[in-house]
């Protein structure tokens, strides 16, 4: 059977805050390379279409974690599926995510990045559902602020689903 998808944000909507969000990268690292790094599978197209819009110099790499425990609720640990494949040393890291939820795996993840001596470390969400977060988390770029809803599409799954629509939706129960 067929989910039912509310829009939650149109792709217009989406696209223009991916422009906004890169051009105050590009400001910010005028002069400089940014290193993006995108947290998989979600965090995919959200990367390109960042990247894309960014004119300082990019390069970029991929990573797969996932958290230790129960599926539906993150736990404080992260374990790397996929690593890096180049040393993120003296680079300037921005960690590209879909969506900041517990905000668990981030914090987990930026403290194990931390460790590989990047020059800067920020991290650029998509989305964030400030609701839900229970542990700090200094985001530095958010596209938008979500209610605590379920939501798919831009990179987001369901069940591995629906991570290619081009909107922001909610699966209707
Ligand atoms: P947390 O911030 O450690 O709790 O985990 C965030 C991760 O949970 C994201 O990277 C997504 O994979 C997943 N997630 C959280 N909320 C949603 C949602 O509404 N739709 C799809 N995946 C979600
Ligand atoms: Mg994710």
């Amino acid at each position: 059977m067929e989910d039912k998808i509310r829009v939650l944000i149109e792709e217009d909507e989406v696209d223009a805050k991916i422009s906004e969000i890169a051009g105050k990268i590009s400001e910010k690292y005028a002069g400089k390379t940014v290193h993006l790094i995108c947290v998989l599978k979600g965090g995919a197209f959200f990367m390109c279409e960042l990247s894309k819009r960014i004119t300082v110099p990019v390069t970029m790499d991929f990573m797969t974690v996932s958290s230790y425990g129960s599926n539906t609720v993150s736990s404080g640990n992260v374990k790397i599926k996929k690593d890096l494949d180049e040393s993120i040393e003296g680079k300037n890291v921005i960690i590209v995510e879909d969506i900041i939820d517990s905000g668990r795996t981030l914090k987990a993840l930026c403290e194990l990045l931390w460790t590989r001596k990047p020059a800067s470390m920020e991290v650029c969400t998509l989305l964030d559902k400030p609701d839900r977060r229970v542990v700090d988390m200094k985001v530095d770029y958010t596209c938008f602020n979500i209610p605590d809803e379920f939501v798919v599409g831009y990179g987001l799954d369901y069940d591995q689903k629906y991570r290619n629509l081009p909107y922001i939706g909610v699966v209707e129960v």
